[in-house]
């Protein structure tokens, strides 16, 4: 089968890209690797910023000043400016295709405030924005004619010199490596938050296949050191306690019962603010006793109902013990706004580094770029792949695919990939988590390095073809650790502390310090790590000459 777009990720931004893709003559196809309503976005509660005037200027700038803040000098202005006066419009555009955001009495569109922001902005439908945003996208994607392939999970592009012209997939259902022709590619297919497994609110397959295909591609990722915590998820299960919880007035408080920290701060501050409390003995809770069960009911009614029964708490008159947990990667795929550096390839979404969110992403703000920005990846997919032919298929990377998944059938193992799958959140949450220094980066790389090695010599104990969840485990998790080390390198290359990334031995913001860091593998467990070649870089040049 080929399709002149190819969309990878069904979360908003994939979903919004293909939406923009597809016009009357054209094919367009969403790839996905379970079905098509799970991914991050569909979880994601609280809400997604907007000032709801376009004409209103000063309140535009103030949205883009809270995210070029937010950011910690890391932003980039012009993807800033343009998400923030975008935003108007694309809740007018979501409202259209059927999102029915909460509203007042008078019919306006109700928002809520989030951490770090200077005006309530944040729209939201009660807590479970995200899921009422995918379900209406997915309706209209099917309207316009969009194909979904689900349960694929996609392993490499192929392309002709720097040129896209594929998609090789595993199709689950009976473990067949195919290849799917196409003009243009989105990828959209999340972030690498899920690493950290068993310490994240992301879904534990939420780790990074597009990113590391990227790198086998000759990629380059960006600033992958910059990993958001966010300040609560529930202590026993990590379940995402969504920040609407603190919007609508909630307190964080300690085994003491005394607040800590401001509760509208920026996700960084409080989640290490929560986490020095944790370390220092104490239990850090959601307090929302104070706030009428009413409130409860209607603004956040998923928390109300998950905190009962994950963990038998009656929020309106018990605290739920909270901690802080892995929720979004602000690093991904190097890209501009309309290209990348593979022809034909758009990036959109959690998997991109846009330059959006920078250090420390605002709450609210990632809904927001995989709308803003999956529609304009789509826009650019469907110009790019007018009057274009379909290129050659790189079969090489496609056989290479089919070894690969033949090597993993054949041969036996006894040793328990799902234990490894574990022991990477644990290592990572430790080691390259909410603090890190020098020596724990270097035992989790240590760690990582060797857990590579041995996942070479994974294999799956079921030999059956149909729906083989081992073989996908295994392959995600090659995946996992490839960014692991990736992760690991760039917080080791950063010798500073900014927004996420906190470095003990090194706990102050470097003035000059405004470089990206990138990252490429030239060849398998080769990183090269640098400074992107501005600011800091020049600098030490400078003072080194
Ligand atoms: O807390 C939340 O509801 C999450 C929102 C976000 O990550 O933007």
């Amino acid at each position: 089968m080929t399709y002149d777009v190819v969309v990878i990720g069904s979360g908003i931004a994939g979903l919004m890209a293909a939406i923009e893709a597809k016009s009357e003559t054209n094919s367009v196809a969403i790839i996905t690797k379970s079905n098509i309503f799970k991914s991050n976005s569909a979880v994601a509660s609280g809400g997604i910023n907007a000032v709801l005037d376009e004409k209103n200027e000063v309140e535009i700038q103030k949205h883009i000043d809270d995210t070029m803040k937010s950011s910690k000098e890391l932003g980039n202005k012009k993807a800033i400016s343009y998400l923030c006066h975008q935003a108007p419009l694309i809740i007018k555009k979501l409202e259209a295709y059927g999102v029915a955001f909460d509203r007042d009495e008078n019919g306006k569109i109700l928002q809520r405030s989030f951490g770090g922001g200077s005006s309530k902005r944040t729209c939201f439908v009660g807590d479970s924005t995200g899921s009422a945003i995918t379900q209406a996208l997915i309706k209209k994607a099917k309207l316009v004619g969009v194909d979904f392939l689900v349960n694929h999970f996609v392993m490499d592009i192929t392309k002709i010199e720097e040129y896209i012209s594929g998609v090789v997939a595993l199709k689950k259902l009976d473990s067949t490596v195919t290849v799917y022709p196409a003009k243009a590619v989105v990828f959209a297919g999340g972030g690498y938050a899920g690493i950290y497994r068993g310490f994240s609110t992301n879904a534990q397959d939420c780790t990074g296949d597009l990113l590391s295909i990227a790198l086998r591609a000759g990629m380059s990722l960006k600033d992958m050191e910059f990993v958001q915590f966010h300040p609560t998820g529930f202590a026993k299960t990590s379940y995402l306690v969504s920040e609407a919880a603190r919007g609508e007035g909630g307190y964080l408080v300690n085994s003491e019962g005394e607040r800590f920290v401001n509760e509208l701060g920026t996700r960084d501050v409080l989640a290490r603010a929560i986490f020095e409390q944790i370390r220092s003995g104490q239990k850090v809770y959601l307090d929302m006793r104070h706030i009428s069960k009413d409130i409860l009911e209607t603004r956040v009614p998923s928390l109300y109902k998950s905190a009962y029964t994950q963990v038998g708490v009656d929020l309106s008159c018990e605290l739920l013990e909270i901690k802080p947990v892995a929720h979004y990667s602000m690093g991904g795929i190097a890209s501009s706004l309309t290209s990348s550096e593979v022809k034909g390839l758009f990036i959109c979404g959690e998997c991109a580094a846009l330059g959006v969110h920078g250090a420390n992403r605002l709450g609210g703000n990632s809904l927001l770029e995989g709308a803003v920005f999956g529609e304009l990846a789509g826009k650019k997919a469907r110009e790019y792949a007018f009057n274009k032919e379909f290129l050659p298929i790189d079969y090489n990377v496609v056989i290479k695919n089919m070894d690969l998944v033949q090597r993993i059938f054949d041969g036996d193992c006894s040793k328990n990939f799902n234990a490894m799958r574990i022991s990477v959140g644990k290592i990572m949450f430790d080691k390259a988590g909410i603090f890190r220094n020098e020596s724990s980066l270097q035992e989790a790389f240590d760690y990582m390095k060797y857990l590579r090695l041995e996942s070479n010599t994974l294999h799956c104990i079921d030999k059956g073809k149909h729906n083989n969840v081992e073989l996908i485990s295994i392959l995600e998790l090659r995946n996992a650790l490839e960014l692991s080390e990736a992760i690991i390198l760039s917080a080791m290359q950063r010798r500073e502390s900014r927004g996420a990334h906190f470095r003990e031995d090194f706990a102050f913001t470097c003035k000059e310090g405004k470089d990206h860091v990138l990252i490429k593998e030239l060849q398998k467990g080769f990183f090269k790590v640098h400074y992107e070649e501005s600011g800091l870089t020049k600098w030490l040049k400078k003072i080194l000459t």
